[in-house]
């Protein structure tokens, strides 16, 4: 990781604190930028914050990802209510909740308070950088920037521009990026989901037509994708492999497979029923599957242990000679 006193010059501003706020606040203290954490309104999950972030900053030094004490990364984040607390930012990351409206509202009061040359990005999931474009007034200085958890270990980050986002700055955010250790993907042309989450949904469609239509059970798809993709996908992408295992094979299964996989555009029922009951997973120990309190907090943690355990391991493959090549 970078050296602390390399970015104390380029300050940023992270606007909302909920889950990603705060994760995306420790990554950037823990990696020496002066941060100020903005809480346009104070929810529950702002006011844990500083408790949040604190948190992952001793795990970060107890794991030995950084060095020195907590204090020194505590001191260079300053928590506040008021927008005007972003003017001396040179990148703000607005990180509240998925909501149109309220993003709107967001983006352009911290357009009024930043200076000119200043970025802004949204970490929105879903929201097109297009429609979130048009609200402001300098359009060619506005990105999506969706991270992925935990923000300070994961390489994930896509950097996405609209139809009036400057190039040149969304190469020098990818950049930037690089400069934190991500694996920063530039998507150069605004598409619902992005990269990852169009692939990914489009394997979560078919895994819903499989068990609503039984050919399988929830856990022989959870077991079969955990042993496939899962093991090859933290090593290369769907075109690497497809080379690594003879693309002649996908080639003639494509031809045959393709028009048999599901299509729909509505929301598969399954999914509808569990979600309109208020059911959310582990959080409130009722998804697709059940869980007792001890159960969930069980799997938030084994989750986190194989997180920290696989991004080191993914760091050190391919190795840095081939990684250099592509
Ligand atoms: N959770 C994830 O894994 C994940 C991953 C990538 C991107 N995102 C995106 O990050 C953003 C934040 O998600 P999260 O999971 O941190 O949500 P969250 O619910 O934990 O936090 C939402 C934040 O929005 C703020 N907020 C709520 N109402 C507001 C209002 N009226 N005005 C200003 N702020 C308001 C809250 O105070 C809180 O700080 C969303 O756009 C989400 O889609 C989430």
């Amino acid at each position: 990781m970078s050296d602390l006193m390399d970015h104390q010059d380029f300050h940023i501003g992270v606007v909302g604190l909920g889950l990603m706020g705060a994760s995306i606040a420790s990554a950037m203290i823990l990696l020496g930028h002066r941060v100020v954490g903005l809480s346009p309104v104070v929810s529950e999950a702002d006011q844990t914050a500083a408790e949040r972030i604190r948190r992952t900053v001793r795990q970060a030094i107890a794991r030995g990802l950084v060095s020195g004490d907590e204090e020194r990364y505590m001191d260079l984040i300053e928590f506040s209510n008021e927008y005007r607390s972003l003017s001396s930012c040179d990148l703000v990351i607005e990180s509240v909740v998925e909501n149109l409206g309220i993003k709107k509202e967001v983006l352009t009061n911290i357009e009024e308070v930043v200076s000119g040359e200043a970025i802004i990005t949204t970490n929105t999931s879903a929201i097109p950088i297009n429609i979130l474009q048009q609200f402001l007034k300098f359009k060619s200085r506005f990105f999506g920037m969706h991270w992925g958890e935990p923000t300070f270990t994961s390489k994930f980050l896509e950097i996405i521009c609209g139809d009036q986002s400057e190039m040149a700055l969304g190469e020098k955010l990818q950049q930037i990026a690089l400069a934190w250790d991500k694996e920063p993907t530039l998507v150069r042309k605004d598409i619902r989901g992005f990269i990852t989450n169009r692939l990914m949904y489009a394997m979560y469609r078919e895994a819903f037509y499989l068990v609503e239509n039984g050919f399988a059970s929830m856990k022989d798809i959870d077991r079969a994708c955990r042993n496939d993709g899962g093991v090859w996908m933290a090593f290369c992408g769907p075109f690497r492999y497809m080379d690594l295992t003879g693309l002649q094979a996908y080639y003639h299964v494509m031809k045959d497979l393709f028009p048999t996989l599901d299509n729909r555009t509505r929301v598969p029922d399954f999914i509808e029923k569990i979600a309109s009951e208020g059911s959310n997973g582990v959080s409130t120990g009722q998804g697709f599957y059940s869980y007792t309190q001890q159960e969930a907090q069980a799997w938030q943690t084994a989750f986190e242990i194989f997180s920290f355990e696989i991004s080191q391991l993914k760091n050190e493959h391919p190795p840095k000679a081939l990684k250099d090549l592509s």
